[in-house]
């Protein structure tokens, strides 16, 4: 196999190779002509010297920024600062030519321009390393479960049940939408492809917990669909989630694996990404680096929803939305829980019932959940996690308390009498973990190609 410019970065210089890339950069300086080729590789660039009569001029004028090409020569080690070698060509062939608009010129680029050209912003160094980053996120991921003994359920992307119930699903057809087949003045369903209302998933959680009930520990990490309106640096159209389901398990100890899980896979990129969370702590946001380390030494904080709102109530802060129990957590109050009040991680748990989902176990109390939610300071949530109800009664009572159809929900309470046992597990947001991580403010900028609403090119 040929060598990326990462290994060849790291070879022992006098050595014979052959690099192909992409010209980041073009510089010439007494007839001398020095070019940065990149691969995606390695946040660093290759330097090669073009020396005078090396190659002929007309091969040289095309050598511009974006050019892809294949240099033959001799690594060398390097006197300039920053680099440990530099390729001295002896030849270069052309092999991807570039118009003269290409776009990404040397000046630094807004990130709103980037995303119009989504499709050749991967050849930065913002989104080499955001997209680096990505991938050894999702490996540590991977390797923490592995570890642990947890397998992985591919859940259905097409499915018929909403998990989350709160309605913002997408609908998958192939109905004709002009003139749709009618029975009783409805939408007929039953003349479309499955025979029955398809949507797109929100969530595997529902199907990962009929896996963990024979699996004991599994985990989904999948694309996941939600058509809400919202449009904020922090919601996506379509995002990744890793949802890990255990059963013998409560909220404690549910809790206990979101916090070990967290700071593993922190701790996994920051040793394996080093040169890109540099990069990161001096382009992105200053202090990254030192403020994730902190986050892996640390013990994350615990508070109630309860006390969380009476921490909010008591802060003085002017909030933008009402406090007061009952009512959901706005961006803002969670914002101020992990920032301000705890300047840390903190797991908001015992939520009030009416604001989460139906599969929550209900507490002794009647009037909260077994849930938890993981917040963190730039992010807000990150996690949603839960005890699920695995008593039948209860699960029913729910239902009808949420104003669902028990008969969808078939399958799902027959887990609950053939051998049910207590289950917990959580979702962490794959994207959100991500700006986390790389201190980027936008989730547009951490997903190849975003879809948000108005927005699904390329
Ligand atoms: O809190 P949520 O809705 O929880 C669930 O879906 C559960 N079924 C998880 C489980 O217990 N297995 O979503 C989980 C996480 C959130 O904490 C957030 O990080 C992320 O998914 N998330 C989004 N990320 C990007 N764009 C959106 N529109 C998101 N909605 C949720
Ligand atoms: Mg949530």
């Amino acid at each position: 196999m040929k060598q990326n410019i990462s290994q060849i970065l790291q070879a022992n210089a006098p050595i014979d190779v052959e690099a192909e890339g992409w010209i980041a950069t073009v510089r010439t300086s007494k007839n001398v002509t020095f070019l940065a080729l990149g691969d995606g590789s390695c946040a660093a660039h290759l330097q090669i010297v073009i020396g005078e009569n090396t190659i002929e001029r007309t091969l040289l004028s095309q050598l511009g920024v974006g050019a892809a090409i294949r240099c033959t020569g001799t690594l060398v080690p390097s006197l300039a600062a920053g680099q440990r070698v530099e390729l001295q060509a002896q030849r270069i062939d052309l092999i991807g030519a570039v118009d003269p608009d290409y776009p990404l010129q040397k000046k630094r680029h807004s990130f709103e321009f980037l995303r119009t050209i989504a499709h050749l912003r991967p050849r930065t160094r913002t989104f080499g390393a955001v997209f680096r980053v990505r991938h050894a996120l999702q490996m540590a991921i991977h390797r923490f479960f592995d570890d642990r003994g947890f397998i992985q359920v591919h859940t259905p992307i097409i499915t018929t049940a909403d998990c989350e119930g709160a309605g913002q699903m997408f609908h998958v057809t192939t109905l004709d939408l002009d003139a749709p087949p009618r029975a009783n003045g409805a939408v007929d369903y039953a003349q479309d492809f499955f025979k029955q209302k398809a949507l797109l998933t929100v969530s595997g959680q529902l199907e990962a917990e009929v896996f963990a009930l024979a699996f004991k520990n599994v985990y989904t990490f999948g694309p996941t669909f939600r058509a809400e309106n919202s449009n904020t640096a922090r919601h996506a159209a379509e995002f990744w989630m890793v949802e890990p389901e255990m059963a013998f398990c409560d909220l404690a100890g549910d809790m206990a694996l979101a916090e070990a899980f967290m700071r593993r896979i922190i701790s996994d990129v920051l040793t394996r990404c080093e040169a890109d969370m540099d990069f990161f702590d001096q382009w992105i946001e200053k202090g990254l680096v030192q403020r994730l380390e902190k986050v892996v030494q640390a013990n994350f904080a615990h508070m109630t929803y309860t006390e969380a709102i009476s921490a909010l109530q008591q802060s003085n802060e002017s909030f933008a939305y009402p406090v007061s129990w009952g009512l959901d957590l706005q961006s803002e109050h969670e914002r101020w829980l992990t920032e301000k009040h705890v300047g840390r991680p903190v797991f908001i748990t015992d939520y009030p019932r009416g604001i989460k989902a139906f599969y929550m176990r209900l507490s002794d109390d009647e009037r909260t959940v077994a849930a938890m939610d993981l917040l963190v300071p730039g992010v807000g949530e990150i996690i949603g996690g839960s005890q699920r109800e695995e008593r039948r009664e209860q699960l029913q009572q729910q239902l009808h308390f949420f104003k669902l159809n028990p008969a969808d929900y078939d399958w799902y309470l027959d887990l609950r009498r053939f051998g049910g046992v207590p289950h917990a597990g959580f979702g962490l947001g794959f994207e959100r973990a991500l700006m986390y991580i790389t201190g980027m403010q936008n989730i547009r900028d951490v997903i190849p190609f975003a879809r948000t609403p108005g927005h699904a090119s390329f």
